[in-house]
């Protein structure tokens, strides 16, 4: 699957695995997330197109302007999703926000989309879905079935801390064009669609809200 991009960077590693750990607190989980969303964010980033603007003064001489040529948008699954927008828009200071709220229906694990802010019209050329974990792949799928449906073209890459294997094969199975760029790639995932080792449930530890 030339489209997962799983990360080598030790950072990375190092930081999930402090993630992982139950017993830390939900402000470091918070700070934990903040870090590798934005380290995955400089991964996914790498390839952006860029254009020529008008040559500006330095204080010796002037030089050529490179600017990104792209309008980014942010596409937070609510709720983990959130702990990533801050992260990335410190790198992406003019990327618009665009939500979208899909649960997992408890029992069949089928996605329900219950929150959607794109606008009527894309406004936005490219997207960066921020997911911290893809478990079934189900969510995901359907996030970008969403934002295709809404007119994005060019290429959708996500940002996730942990995937499972079966939902990123899941994933790509429809989505083969999508590029995800993943922190670590668990193998296992439950019957209840929990990623083994992984996190848990990230929007509880986030959010410090009890499991329902
Ligand atoms: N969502 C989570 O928060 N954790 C999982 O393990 C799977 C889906």
């Amino acid at each position: 699957m030339s489209n997962i991009h799983a990360s080598n960077h030790p950072l990375i590693a190092h930081k999930i695995s402090i993630l992982r750990n139950k017993n830390i607190k939900p402000k470091q989980v918070r700070e934990l997330m903040h870090e590798i969303g934005q380290l995955l964010a400089y991964e996914a980033t790498a390839d952006l197109p860029v254009k020529s603007a008008e040559p500006q003064q330095s204080p010796l001489s002037t030089y050529p302007v490179v600017q990104l040529a792209h309008r980014i948008g942010l596409v937070p699954i609510l709720r983990s999703g959130l702990s990533f927008v801050n992260a990335v828009q410190e790198l992406l200071p003019t990327a618009r926000v665009l939500h979208l709220g899909i649960f997992r229906e408890k029992l069949s694990l089928q996605p329900v989309e219950y929150y959607n802010k794109l606008p009527s019209e894309p406004n936005v050329d490219q997207v960066i879905v921020l997911e911290p974990m893809i478990a079934t792949g189900g969510t995901a799928t359907a996030a970008v079935s969403i934002l295709k449906d809404w007119g994005i073209t060019s290429t959708i890459k996500f940002i996730t801390a942990v995937a499972s294997r079966q939902g990123l094969d899941n994933l790509h199975k429809k989505h083969p064009d999508v590029e995800v760029f993943v922190g670590v790639i668990d193998e296992i995932l439950d019957s209840n669609g929990y990623i083994v080792p992984g996190l848990g449930d990230a929007g509880d530890r986030l959010h410090d809200t009890p499991s329902a």
